[in-house]
């Protein structure tokens, strides 16, 4: 079956499209600059906030991914790039009348006023799959990975500082996903008949606070990092440094970081029955990752 992954140049996109292959599909791909695709399958080059090239990408394609995210430095906000992209995505999906939209996007909590990046992430979802009747939507909190932005910015966080500042949210509790974890979900979701029209959220088995999970990358990391709990949050000024110290973009850590003030927990855990995929455990995600890291020409302080 012909897929379509957007945002193949991305962290999920890249490794998703091998695997998609290593299943029997044939793959295209959707990129701004289509050199940056290292894998061997065609691609079509396309800015999706300005709707070129879209209706290219979907010929002949039963299936779609939708991975991108715009969480770069820009005059208009993240969340007005991605509603535009993903309304030329969707308009061109029904234009080309493909079977199937699959998008991963964010937890939503359920008790509080999301994040404007969360509030973001479910618009995305509500507009990309109401292209199709069958589309899937999965929601996941931090994924771990080698190339996740999310985790590697914890990860660069820990090497670099000395003590550990936990702000107020320490204690909000979430349950971050192995990022093979996530590929078997998105695998599953193209051809699922189980998981038609639905909205799954996946996530690791490990319930842990974001102090936990700050304090279990510092052990894997074999530092000795010794935690200060803060009495306040005060994100705006502390994503500003945290940014800097990890040499991330504050674009994409401010977002993040607001989304930091209460439990980001799944609505329930019937996905990995659903679309039959078993689960890390979060200190196997971790280590995986950074492994992973080090194979990637990475080298990690005192490991
Ligand atoms: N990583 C996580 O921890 C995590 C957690 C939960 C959910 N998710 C979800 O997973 C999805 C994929 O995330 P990711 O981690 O793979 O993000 P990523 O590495 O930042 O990749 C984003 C992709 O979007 C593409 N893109 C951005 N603007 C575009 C545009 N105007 N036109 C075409 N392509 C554009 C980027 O292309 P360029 O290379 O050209 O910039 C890149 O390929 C997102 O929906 C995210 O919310 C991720």
């Amino acid at each position: 079956m012909r897929i379509l992954v957007t945002g193949i140049t991305g962290y999920v996109g890249a490794a998703l499209a091998p695997r998609l292959l290593a299943a029997g599909h044939e793959v295209v791909g959707y990129a701004r600059d289509p050199s940056r695709v290292t894998l061997d399958v065609p691609v079509v080059a396309g800015d999706a906030v300005a709707g070129t090239g879209l209706d290219e990408a979907f010929d002949g394609a039963r299936v779609a991914y939708y991975l991108i995210h715009s969480m770069e430095p820009g005059d208009q906000g993240f969340d007005v790039r991605d509603r535009a992209a993903a309304q030329n995505f969707a308009a061109a999906a029904q234009r080309a009348g493909v079977e199937r939209v699959v998008y991963l996007g964010g937890l939503v909590p359920p008790d509080r006023a999301a994040s404007l990046h969360l509030r973001s992430r479910l618009e995305v979802e509500e507009t990309v799959i109401a292209a199709t009747p069958a589309s899937v939507a999965l929601r996941a909190s931090v994924v771990v990975g080698p190339r996740s932005r999310s985790f590697r910015f914890l990860v660069r966080l820990v090497e670099r500082l000395r003590l550990l500042p936990l702000p107020a949210w320490r204690d909000f509790r979430t349950q971050p996903i192995d990022g093979r974890d996530v590929l078997a979900f998105l695998v599953a979701a193209a051809t699922s008949p189980a998981a038609a029209g639905k909205s799954l959220d996946i996530a690791g088995p490990d319930v842990l606070t974001y102090g936990e999970v700050v304090e279990r990358i510092a052990e894997h990391l074999l530092v000795g990092r010794a935690p200060v709990r803060l009495p306040f949050n005060a994100t705006p000024l502390a994503s500003r440094v945290a940014a800097t110290i990890a040499g991330e973009d504050h674009a994409l850590i401010g977002p993040l970081m607001e989304s930091l003030e209460g439990d980001l927990l799944p609505r329930d855990m019937r996905a990995p029955e659903l679309l039959g995929v078993r689960l890390h455990t979060f200190d196997a995600a971790v280590e995986r990752a950074l492994r992973d890291m080090e194979q990637l020409g990475e080298p990690l302080v005192a490991r």
